[in-house]
């Protein structure tokens, strides 16, 4: 499904949307957003998860943004290949700007919260909380801090792709945080693809 999101072979990052099922669980991802949801991705890159869910067929309704121009540009030519009908545009904000109006049964963070610099973090994730309705689902994933080496092996891949010094977030500083705003687990899990760990988090809003 990525390849036909992404059929381009000269660009690099189309080439990384291609093959980032292969070193990320992004079905578990998939599997975690309730069926017919309407989803905001937060930092959505060339919007790869967008697309597949609505490849899927999982939903056909969302917004993704990310502050990057060329992962922008790639979303909005990337959409001309999803399902007609579909409502999932992509706008090119930072954190840092408003965000899309209104209130979403999903939000996602993935692999960004590493880019935000440690200061803003939680400050992100106070904002992408948010914007649930109540009883929406935050869906979380990053890369692992630890093992030691796999959390290195992913620094320096962040070092020569997105030229970025990453910054992680211990998952259980996310998980404590959103459980004192009375947000409950519905998943958690870690997964090794390659030399890459992640992370995974689903959390629900209170009602
Ligand atoms: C590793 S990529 C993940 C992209 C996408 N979520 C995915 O999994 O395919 C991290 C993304 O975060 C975006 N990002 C970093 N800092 C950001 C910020 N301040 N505001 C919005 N997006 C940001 C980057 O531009 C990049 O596209």
């Amino acid at each position: 499904m990525a390849a036909a999101l992404f059929p381009g072979k000269t660009s690099l990052i189309e080439s990384l949307n291609r093959l980032r099922p292969r070193i990320m669980p992004i079905e578990d991802l998939i599997a975690a957003v309730p069926a017919g949801a309407r989803v905001l991705d937060i930092g959505c890159g060339a919007g790869l998860f967008l697309g597949l869910l609505a490849a899927a067929g999982r939903t056909q309704d969302g917004v993704g943004f990310d502050t990057s121009k060329d992962a922008i540009a790639l979303a909005q030519s990337m959409q001309t290949r999803l399902p007609t009908g579909h409502r999932i545009r992509f706008e090119r904000l930072s954190v840092d700007d408003p965000w899309p109006e209104g209130t979403f049964d999903a939000v996602s963070l993935i692999d960004v919260m590493h880019h935000i610099p440690r200061k803003a973090q939680i400050g992100v994730l106070e904002m992408a909380v948010g914007k649930l309705r109540p009883g929406g689902r935050l869906i979380y994933k990053d890369m692992a801090d630890r093992p030691f080496l796999m959390a290195a092996a992913n620094r320096l891949h962040d070092l020569v792709i997105a030229r970025d010094w990453i910054e992680y977030l211990p998952l259980e500083t996310v998980r404590g945080t959103l459980a004192e705003m009375g947000f409950t687990v519905i998943e958690e899990r870690s997964a090794r693809r390659l030399w890459y760990m992640h992370e995974m988090l689903v959390m629900e809003a209170p009602a």
